[in-house]
């Protein structure tokens, strides 16, 4: 890739949640102000894998792995710097800038994209001439303004209409079976992936058509045929029509999760603007993330039918990691035999936003469905109900919303929350720290070492350590670390402790970071301030203590100190007591 403009990476790491990026691959648990799980860089049986929210960074007491997101996914993923940072990038809805001149070279994608835009382009074209597929679409109550606005098309009976529209080259060729728009025979030959069918491309958060979806005009199958898994199509996080949504409101304050192509275009078209599907899959944690990453209210739409209940039941499944304060997640059940398309032509968009109003949260649906499983009227089916829920409660982070469905659980047993221990998380087992075996991290031994430490945690501190030159003559060691960390954040006030980490990448500096942001920081998030100010002030305030360590250390090499004065360099000394970073040894002279 180019290289990224400066800035780009410390503001990419301040749109993002490490939490979010590692719970996706490793299941977190929330453990007092940071999560944890057992480690995916070693073998473990009891976690000792953290990740802190406030520093934006990971770290293993057991192996010692650390580091930022972008580490993360290069150590986890095998991604390369550049990979990671888009990846990232992708997550924040941004795209990653290239400074002018430099080609995107290692981006191999860009072709896919290149072809897949050139696909759509003459799939649109192939609809204004296809009055069978005009028909279809009319007699399904589409305009052609919404076809339009979801880029709808159509490709064409035959086995090579798209593939002629490129050059035959075998390169070219091989973009295309990469895209998913061709299929390879044992022979070596393509022919086109879809053929007489409606198509309707996904977008993906920028925009750029990433896959299609093709549907057949009569009674065939598989009704819907979708591009394969690509580089660029991972269904498992795509949602059709979120990109659509985003273009059409400026605030979005629900989105509704709906099961088909069709059912998006129709609730759009009706003014139902915040409708997104799923493509053919559950709803995974990936989605929700997604979702709320836009939208603090998620409502799934499901069918009324025993099909809809049970794909309902596992969309909960999967939505119970992600339930949290603040995340509203609600169910929607239609009369069966409809589906939102059929249901909001016949209704209206009115009626249809009232049906929303009465939809289910989370919460409701959750315990309604254990206790239909159970007799209420009877002790043991109200201890049934208890062992039912357990494991659906242990899914849900602790928190408020943790809190509140454990008491909802208990009121419907009839027993006291506060002693049901059933209920509990960990089943017995210690939410303590791991025990230290050989603690490997640093210690914060030194004032600049713990300053360090503080403005990892939070940079924004930088604004309390005064005057420009306020550090200035301080001889500590690593002073001078301390000094263009403070710099920095001063001049970039939204910088988080892992954009700290980053801009110091593959630097001396940045390997003294990188063990600092480790140590464990004993001070609670509501004495940083004051805490840093005394440390800032202990650092600059002890010039005459240098002096004085200076001048016994000049003594002593003309004659042999007495106790006292032993005692009193000894205690200078140990202020500054050399360890393994090297920044707390006194500057030899
Ligand atoms: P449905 O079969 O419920 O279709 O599939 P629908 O959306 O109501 O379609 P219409 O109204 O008959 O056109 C719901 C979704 O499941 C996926 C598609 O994403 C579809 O929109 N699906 C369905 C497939 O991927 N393949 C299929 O063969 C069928
Ligand atoms: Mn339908």
């Amino acid at each position: 890739m180019a290289r990224i403009p400066p800035g780009f990476i410390e503001d990419l790491l301040t749109r993002i949640d490490i939490v979010e990026v590692i719970d996706k691959r490793v299941q977190l648990k929330k453990h007092g102000r940071e999560f944890a799980a057992c480690c995916p860089f070693h073998n473990e049986k009891t976690p000792s894998f953290y990740v802190s929210p406030a520093k934006q960074f990971y770290h293993c007491f057991g192996c010692g792995a650390h580091g930022t997101a972008i580490g993360f996914l290069m150590e986890y993923e095998h991604m390369e710097f550049p990979d990671a940072v888009r990846e990232l990038a992708s997550i924040a809805g941004v795209e990653v800038p290239e400074e002018r001149g430099t080609p995107d070279t290692a981006s191999s994608n860009a072709p896919l994209y290149e072809v897949l835009d050139k696909a759509a382009r003459f799939y649109r074209e192939q609809l204004k001439q296809a009055s069978v597929a005009i028909d279809y679409l009319k007699q399904r109550g589409l305009t052609g303004e919404i076809a339009q606005q979801f880029g709808i098309g159509y490709a064409p009976a035959g086995w090579d209409n798209l593939l002629r529209q490129f050059d035959g080259k075998e390169e070219t060729n091989r973009k295309l079976l990469a895209a998913g728009m061709l299929i390879r025979k044992d022979d070596g030959r393509y022919h086109d992936r879809f053929r007489e069918r409606v198509m309707f491309p996904i977008r993906d958060n920028r925009g750029r058509i990433i896959a299609f979806g093709g549907r057949v005009l009569k009674k065939e199958e598989p009704k819907y045929l979708n591009s394969p898994e690509t580089p660029l199509f991972h269904k498992g996080r795509e949602l059709y029509g979120l990109y659509e949504a985003r273009q059409a409101l400026r605030n979005i304050s629900r989105l509704m999760v709906v099961e088909g192509y069709m059912d998006v275009v129709a609730l759009h078209q009706h003014g139902v603007r915040y409708a997104v599907a799923t493509l053919g899959t559950a709803t995974t944690a990936d989605h929700l993330q997604r979702l709320f990453r836009v939208a603090p209210e998620v409502v799934f739409c499901f069918d009324g039918d025993r099909a809809g209940r049970s794909a309902a039941w596992r969309a909960l499944e999967n939505a119970l990691p992600e339930a949290r304060e603040g995340r509203h997640i609600k169910f929607l059940f239609l009369p069966e035999g409809e589906d939102p398309d059929t249901l909001i032509r016949k209704e209206g968009p009115a009626a249809f936003e009232a049906r929303i109003k009465d939809a289910l949260p989370l919460s409701r649906f959750l315990c309604d469905s254990l206790a239909a499983q159970t007799e209420l009227g009877s002790a043991e089916g109200r201890a049934r109900l208890v062992e039912l829920a357990r494991p659906y409660l242990n899914r849900v982070p602790a928190g408020v919303f943790h809190d509140l469905l454990k008491d909802e659980i208990a009121r419907l047993a009839q027993v006291n929350s506060g002693n049901l221990t059933m209920l509990n998380r960990t089943g017995g087992a210690s939410t303590a720290m791991p025990a230290s075996r050989g603690d490997p991290r640093p210690q914060l031994t030194s004032p600049v070492r713990k300053a360090i430490a503080m403005l990892l945690h939070r940079p924004q501190l930088a604004a309390l350590a005064g005057v420009p030159g306020a550090l200035d003559g301080v001889a500590l060691k690593g002073v001078e670390i301390l000094r263009s960390l403070v710099e920095f954040a001063q001049s970039h006030p939204h910088i988080n402790g892992a954009g700290l980490l980053e801009h110091w990448r593959d630097t001396e500096t940045g390997a003294t970071l990188m063990k600092l942001a480790q140590a464990e920081l004993i001070t609670p998030p509501e004495a940083l301030e004051s805490e840093f100010a005394a440390v800032m002030a202990d650092l600059t305030g002890r010039r005459p203590a240098e002096r004085r360590r200076d001048e016994l250390i000049a003594e002593s090499r003309r004659r042999a100190l007495n106790p006292a004065e032993k005692a009193e360099l000894s205690r200078l000394l140990a202020v500054q007591n050399s360890s393994d970073d090297g920044i707390t040894e006194p500057k030899s002279d």
